[in-house]
């Protein structure tokens, strides 16, 4: 938690991925992570090649209003010395996989910055498409900051009615 503590924190000061402006210290970080694991959804963190915490990515509702329980919206963070190695890729592809296993049917991924393009460049590697932008939606940095959304179905996606009994989360009760 101290490594993912300091490389949100990086990107919290440095980047356009987070609309956060003060980097949160490592208790609200480790209240994140429980708020995102006690409710079952996946939390995933990557080894660099020099056995350091190279990255983390979780998955969380994409809204909390219920109808939106089968989408999720991803985030991921590499360490600007891991970054460029397939690392970010890797850990969502792997989100993906647990997040189609789980029974979710859609992916949504919310880009801070349009010409973010490393980002929009893993997520398009993994199947996602962009569905729009949000123009000056942020401003950071002192600038205006458009918001990217990309969607990547999951499993079966639209194609077949979710099994309400089946629901992965503990956020919603079955119905
Ligand atoms: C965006 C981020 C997660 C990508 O992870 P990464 O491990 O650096 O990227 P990968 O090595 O997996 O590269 C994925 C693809 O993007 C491409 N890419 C990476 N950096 C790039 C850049 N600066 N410009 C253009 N393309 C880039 C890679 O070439 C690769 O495509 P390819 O397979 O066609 O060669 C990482 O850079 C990061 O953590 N950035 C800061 C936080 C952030 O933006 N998070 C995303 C929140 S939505």
């Amino acid at each position: 938690m101290p490594a993912i503590t300091a490389i949100y924190g990086e990107a919290v000061r440095n980047g356009t991925a987070s609309f956060e402006l003060d980097p949160p210290d490592e208790a609200e970080m480790r209240r994140r992570f429980d708020a995102v694991v006690t409710k079952g959804y996946p939390y995933l963190c990557a080894d660099a090649p020099d056995g350091a915490v190279g990255g983390y990515a979780y998955a969380g509702p994409y809204h909390t209003r219920p109808a939106y329980r089968w989408t999720v919206e991803n985030s991921v963070y590499i360490a600007p010395s891991a970054r460029g190695r397939k690392l970010g890729q890797a850990l969502t592809r792997e989100l993906v996989e647990r997040c189609v296993q789980l029974g979710f049917r859609g992916m949504v991924a919310i880009i801070g910055g349009a010409d973010h393009m490393a980002s929009i460049r893993m997520h398009e590697r993994l199947g996602f498409v962009h569905i729009g932008t949000m123009p000056a939606t942020g401003f950071k940095h002192g600038r205006w900051l458009d918001t990217v959304m990309m969607h990547r179905p999951l499993g079966e996606g639209r194609a077949t009615d979710p099994d309400p009994h089946s629901y992965p989360g503990t956020l919603y009760p079955a119905r």
